[in-house]
């Protein structure tokens, strides 16, 4: 089984949660997108039935127009019962890295709206600590953004500022720069995000840390389904 066949089982997976009459948040990512579609064709089907969607993304946005599924805000919705969303990283507290696909900002508001946030992927992406795997993706204003270079250096990451495939500057859907932050196994989660939490310049950053409730995750031997233990 591949790469997309495996994201395509958790994200399909992660829908049989979802119950006519509820809020939903859709998560951005080509994991996510197979929830979002699974979605439409219940819908479609009436099989689900007076549900309404906050995206996670312009792009997102865009997809669930093209599909019929009933969109929202989080301004005449603030509370969502459910989100199912991708992520590139996860340890084994369920705390994760997201923003590959740079939606990390409206992921987190929605995540942190939202009773119940159910995160689907494969298996590459379990891992012992987080910053293994994937680099920390930090949203910041374009305003001074070479001090926030040299105060994430001064944490410890090497810096990469994000592209876009073309080569240009990647703008986010709030029209601020990602820098992609490498600081290889990290400790304390906790303690960096406080230490970018009170940054300013800094408008978010990819560690979305006790806010997940569920992880979906699809391997050669089949779907096991993750949850965080409550203390
Ligand atoms: C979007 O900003 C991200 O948080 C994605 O959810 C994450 O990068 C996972 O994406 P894929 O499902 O495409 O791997």
């Amino acid at each position: 089984m591949n790469i997309s066949q495996l994201k395509q089982q958790a994200g399909e997976y992660a829908v049989q949660f979802v119950e006519s009459g509820m809020v939903l948040g859709l998560g951005h990512g080509s994991t996510a997108i197979f929830a979002i579609r699974r979605i439409a064709h219940l819908l479609r089907e009436g099989r689900l039935k007076d549900i309404v969607c906050v995206p996670c993304s312009l792009h997102v946005e865009a997809n669930a127009q093209q599909l019929d599924i009933p969109l929202t805000t989080l301004d005449q919705h603030p509370e969502i019962d459910l989100t199912i969303d991708g992520a590139d990283e996860v340890d084994p507290h369920l705390d994760v890295i997201k923003g590959g696909g740079g939606a990390l900002l409206r992921e987190k508001i929605v995540a942190q709206a939202s009773r119940r946030e159910i995160i689907v992927i494969d298996n590459s992406k379990l891992s012992a600590a987080l910053g293994t795997l994937w680099a920390v993706p930090i949203e910041v204003v374009t305003f001074g953004w070479h001090a926030q270079v040299a105060y994430l250096e001064a944490l410890g990451a090497e810096v990469r500022v994000r592209q876009s495939k073309d080569g240009a500057l990647f703008k986010t859907d709030q029209r601020n720069m990602i820098l992609d932050c490498t600081f290889g196994a990290i400790p304390d989660p906790h303690r960096l995000a406080a230490q970018l939490d009170q940054r300013a310049g800094i408008v978010d950053h990819g560690l979305f840390l006790d806010l997940v409730t569920d992880v979906i995750v699809a391997g050669e031997t089949g779907i096991q389904h993750l949850k965080r233990q409550t203390h």
